[in-house]
């Protein structure tokens, strides 16, 4: 499953882009208002961060503006994916860019029928709301599971999209579902690498490095100076590490 970060922030984008992991970058409306500036500019500073795609969003609620704002957007990079609102008019739209050659991300799904809709528009990318439907006691995944059925069914060759991701576990489900790719906000990607267990464990094992390296200078000084009750004790003490519980 790809992994795009649903940000418009440029220091969250560079550091998952050093970490490894980014293959793309959603933004929208909302994530462009917390960062400011010039939307060109920023969109054109992500595409030069990562060569996945870059979701740029339109506004405008009427074919002939969503076209316009649409292919401005596309030619400030040739990885830009214009995002077009799943309407009537965004149909019209996401088919008209198709013929151009230019891609799209339908935005805005909440069923597997618009998101069907939007792959014979010849969308790209189908992006379902996961965490909008769970806020409405609605079972989110379940329209990922659908879509993904429905275009493996029908070897359909746009890809679904999990989008609204709240938190690591819709993570793990949309990768179980099948979803192609999942954009996630960088609090939820920090959230993944995290655990607990992990961390103590980065701690024991310093921890236990120090106490073994000591170990083992105060034996090899106990044996150089004949001192056998000294090197009996540096055992006693490196018997203790590695016989803690849970080792
Ligand atoms: C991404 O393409 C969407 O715009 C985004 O995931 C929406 O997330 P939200 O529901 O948390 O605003």
């Amino acid at each position: 499953m790809k992994i795009f970060l649903d940000t418009a922030d440029i220091e969250e984008i560079r550091t998952a882009a050093r970490w490894g992991v980014l293959d793309g970058v959603t933004t929208n409306p909302t994530l462009y208002a917390k960062v400011g500036g010039r939307y060109e500019d920023i969109l054109t500073e992500i595409c030069g961060i990562t060569s996945g795609p870059v979701s740029a969003e339109v506004v405008a609620e009427d074919v002939e503006g969503m076209l316009r704002e649409g292919r401005a957007f596309a030619k400030l990079a040739p990885n830009i994916v214009v995002k077009v609102p799943m309407s009537e008019e965004g149909l019209e739209a996401i088919f008209r860019f198709a013929e151009e050659g230019i891609k799209t991300n339908c935005t805005l799904i909440f069923t597997a029928n618009q998101g069907l809709l939007a792959a014979k528009a010849g969308a790209s990318l189908l992006s379902p709301f996961v965490g909008r439907l769970d806020d409405i006691n609605q079972d989110g995944m379940e329209v990922i599971r659908e879509l993904v059925t429905i275009i493996e069914l029908h070897g359909i060759e746009s890809e679904v999209l999990a989008a609204s991701i709240r938190h690591p576990r819709h993570m793990t489900d949309a990768a179980m579902a099948g979803a192609h790719v999942a954009t996630l906000p960088f609090k939820v990607l920090q959230q993944m690498v995290r655990h607990p267990l992990t961390d103590k464990g980065i701690v024991t094992f310093r921890e236990d490095w120090t106490k073994a390296r000591k170990a083992a200078d105060e034996k090899n000084a106990a044996q150089a100076s004949g001192d056998g009750r000294g090197a009996q004790q540096a055992d006693e003490k490196v018997e203790a590490i590695t016989n803690k519980p849970g080792v």
